[in-house]
């Protein structure tokens, strides 16, 4: 193919070392949105047993649209950050009332709706609709900022556009969401705050490792 080396090896990473997540195995665009919300502020770990019930006490959206706020707050105890779930049932509502029950198919209509952020509109499009749009957060600075020595301050405003450009020439046109879920779980596994450069495959070719630069990069300057 005629990927950068960077996408070739992270993808062949993954397919060695992705995590087993139910949501992995589901194109259907409801659970996929659901997994994203719960996962914008919950490790995986304690996400998944709200996915499973969730998903069993409101299986569809309109379950979902219809039912009363309260009781998916009560389901959603433990998790916090309660204004995830305000939005996920006004977004549902619009879902079923206005859109008549058809979700949105693309990243652009997705990030219309309540509590859904470029980040989240990026996962479902490329996960569900294979929309080739990067996610891009800390793990993705990170990764980048590492292998390609990215001096670029991470909590600078300009910092978001750069390394979505980057990784929008890096994703894979045919393999969007295996790309999308491959950085999720290398930023997670691999290249962590305190990664595990021994390991890993990528170190051959990543700035940071072969420049002694791995505890420098990102920067993180602006206070
Ligand atoms: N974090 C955010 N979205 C995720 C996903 N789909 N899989 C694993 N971690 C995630």
């Amino acid at each position: 193919t005629h990927d950068h080396p960077f996408t070739s090896g992270l993808i062949s990473w993954y397919r060695q070392h992705a995590r087993e997540l139910p949501w992995r195995h589901t194109q259907d665009p409801y659970a996929i949105w659901l997994s994203e919300i719960i996962l914008q502020q919950t490790r995986v770990a304690q996400g998944l047993p709200y996915y499973r019930k969730l998903l069993e006490v409101f299986p569809t959206v309109k379950d979902l649209a219809k039912s009363d706020e309260s009781v998916l707050f009560r389901h959603w105890q433990g998790l916090g950050y309660y204004s995830r779930a305000r939005n996920l049932h006004k977004a549902a509502k619009i879902i079923v009332n206005q859109f008549g029950g058809k979700f949105p198919t693309t990243y652009d209509e997705w990030i219309k709706l309540p509590g859904v952020g470029p980040y989240t509109a990026a996962a479902i499009a490329s996960f569900a609709f294979g929309e080739v749009k990067p996610v891009v957060d800390g793990n993705v600075f990170r990764i980048l900022a590492r292998y390609f020595g990215i001096r670029t301050d991470i909590l600078h405003n300009s910092a978001r556009k750069e390394f979505t450009s980057l990784a929008q020439e890096l994703i894979p046109k045919d393999q969007a969401a295996e790309f999308n879920q491959a950085i999720m779980d290398f930023g997670s596994i691999q290249c962590s705050p305190a990664p595990n450069c021994s390991s890993c495959p990528l170190s051959t070719a990543c700035y940071a490792f072969q420049n002694k630069q791995v505890n420098q990069l990102p920067v993180k300057q602006k206070k």
